[in-house]
């Protein structure tokens, strides 16, 4: 796997995550909790742009949707040779799977910002090279079989917040890149 440090994103990159009180962010290949409030936010907030996910994740959303987030572009990112309908492609590393998304912001989704959907092995790879991070804090601490990693909390700024029941909406910025 490639070293997140080389990475030179030109676009605004924007992690995406629902994450319990516990870090837990999954269990058996799907979601720990059922919050329709956070799937809306989810679409609304990641609609008409390109999303890069690792394969197991991109497995869960075919198995729940039957195909690709509609009206997005998805990047799977996987070793395995996957046949994908037209709105998602694959991508075999971090550097080409960024390639492909930012090309896709530009010529379908006329937008320079990506959002990186997970799963952790994923985040965990980004992280470093993250602009943004859109949280959904989940206030529970589910059992779970995957977990947010470990990021630089101390590196970004809470931004924005909106507190409902038994979850927060959360935006954090990285410090040295705001304006
Ligand atoms: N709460 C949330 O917001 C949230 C968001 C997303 C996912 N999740 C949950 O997280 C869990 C899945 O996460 P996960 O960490 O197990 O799996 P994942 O990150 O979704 O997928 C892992 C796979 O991605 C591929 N991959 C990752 N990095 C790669 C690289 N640099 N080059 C090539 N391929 C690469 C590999 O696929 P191959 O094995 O095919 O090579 C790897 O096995 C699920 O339970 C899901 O529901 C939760």
């Amino acid at each position: 796997m490639s070293d997140e440090r080389d990475l030179e994103p030109d676009c605004e990159l924007v992690g995406i995550v629902a994450v319990a009180d516990n870090d837990v962010i999954g269990k058996d290949g799907d979601m720990p909790w059922h919050i329709p409030a956070d799937l809306q936010h989810f679409k609304k907030t990641t609609i008409d742009h390109p999303v890069i996910m690792g394969r197991v994740t991109y497995e869960g959303i075919l198995e729940a949707l039957g195909e690709p987030l509609p009206g997005r572009t998805t990047i799977v990112l996987t070793s395995r040779d996957l046949e994908t309908p037209e709105n998602a492609v694959v991508a075999t590393d971090l550097e080409a799977a960024l390639e492909a998304a930012e090309r896709a912001a530009r010529e379908r989704h006329d937008t320079d910002r990506v959002f990186v959907a997970g799963g952790a092995t994923v985040y965990e790879q980004f992280l470093s090279a993250l602009d943004r991070l859109v949280v959904t804090e989940v206030h529970d601490d589910p059992d779970g079989d995957t977990r947010f990693p470990t990021w630089g909390r101390e590196s970004f700024r809470e931004v924005w917040r909106d507190e409902r029941d038994g979850f927060a909406f959360v935006e954090y910025a990285r410090r040295e890149r705001m304006d």
